[in-house]
């Protein structure tokens, strides 16, 4: 058996390490380094962003691990193998994601921008403080990241909505759903977008989901890029109906340098870093999840079930 490893766009080095101190006597191919023969005795994959159809290329494969939360990729492969797919959501990565957006949240309940310039301009004032329970922050998407986000917002006394396409109930959060998203817009100060990219997703942070904002709102995009009409966040920005957005991700990666975004006065940009995956807590899930397939147990999180092959007697 052997592992084949493409971390496509980001580091392999940690991870042959890691997986080296985890399984000792695992062979560990790169896709760089991949060879007809190697096809043959791949049986687990561990990917991000793999080429689309190479995934059907290795006879023996009997499971797909991604290397992150995200599963677009999978998604947009039309020739993906009937193995399972598991994604990767190290809590780890949901707590860096989660304090990613507690600092954001300061930075504007607590007026940080503001204090910064004056400090430039050498100016001495003090600004009066709402409450932070009366600090509306709306959470997009009640997932594994958007859960996880909404209540270390609330264990640190701001006033949390969450809206999810589905019925979801949380500790501290109210919860909305559906078409009960209009009602939670006009009360927020802040947007956190927490959902996944799908096709019902695409492109609705549009202008008409922005347009139910009240005046200043503060939109902070943790998910994926193209969850936003970016023409129409940059619009919203301008008409003052948002006052500010924090992006830290984008529908091209890396973003290209002449994009305006980079320039635009309004924008806080950071390079997909809110919960980045790191080797050294990640690479135990996978194994993990490599010794239950190999023992016949369920692993997780399944994103796709597949068919499990007779060695797994599932
Ligand atoms: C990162 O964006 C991920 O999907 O894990």
């Amino acid at each position: 058996m052997a592992i084949l490893l493409n971390n496509h766009g980001y580091d392999n080095a940690s991870w042959q390490a890691a997986l080296a101190e985890l399984m000792p006597d695992q062979q560990v191919f790169l896709f760089a380094d991949m060879t007809p023969e190697r096809r043959q005795q791949i049986e687990y994959a561990l990917v991000w962003d793999h080429p689309p159809g190479d995934l059907a290329a290795y006879p023996n494969l009997r499971a797909v691990h991604l290397l992150g939360a995200g599963t677009e990729a999978v998604d947009a492969d039309p020739a993906m193998p009937d193995v399972p797919v598991l994604r990767l959501v190290d809590p780890q990565v949901l707590e860096d994601m989660a304090r990613y957006a507690l600092y954001w949240v300061l930075h504007f309940h607590r007026r940080f921008g503001v204090y910064a310039d004056q400090q430039s301009r050498a100016h001495w004032e003090r600004h009066n403080l709402c409450a932070s329970d009366e600090f509306p922050v709306l959470v997009l998407g009640l997932g594994m990241v958007g859960k996880t986000v909404a209540g270390r917002l609330a264990d640190n006394g701001y006033k949390v909505l969450g809206w999810d396409r589905n019925s979801v109930t949380l500790p501290d959060i109210d919860c909305f759903s559906a078409d009960d998203l209009k009602a939670a817009l006009p009360q927020s100060r802040m947007i956190i977008n927490c959902l996944p990219l799908t096709p019902d997703t695409r492109h609705m942070i549009n202008a008409g989901l922005l347009s139910q904002l009240p005046a200043e709102t503060v939109l902070v995009n943790i998910s994926r890029g193209e969850v936003l009409a970016e023409a129409d966040v940059i619009a919203a920005l301008a008409e003052g109906r948002l006052s500010r957005a924090v992006l830290d991700a984008f529908s091209i990666e890396p973003l290209p340098a002449d994009s305006p975004l980079w320039r635009h006065p309004d924008i806080h940009i950071t390079p997909h870093m809110s919960g980045a995956t790191y080797a050294r807590s990640a690479a135990k899930l996978v194994v993990d999840n490599i010794h239950r397939i190999e023992q016949g147990e369920q692993p997780f999180p399944l994103h796709r079930p597949g068919r499990f092959t007779d060695k797994n007697k599932m």
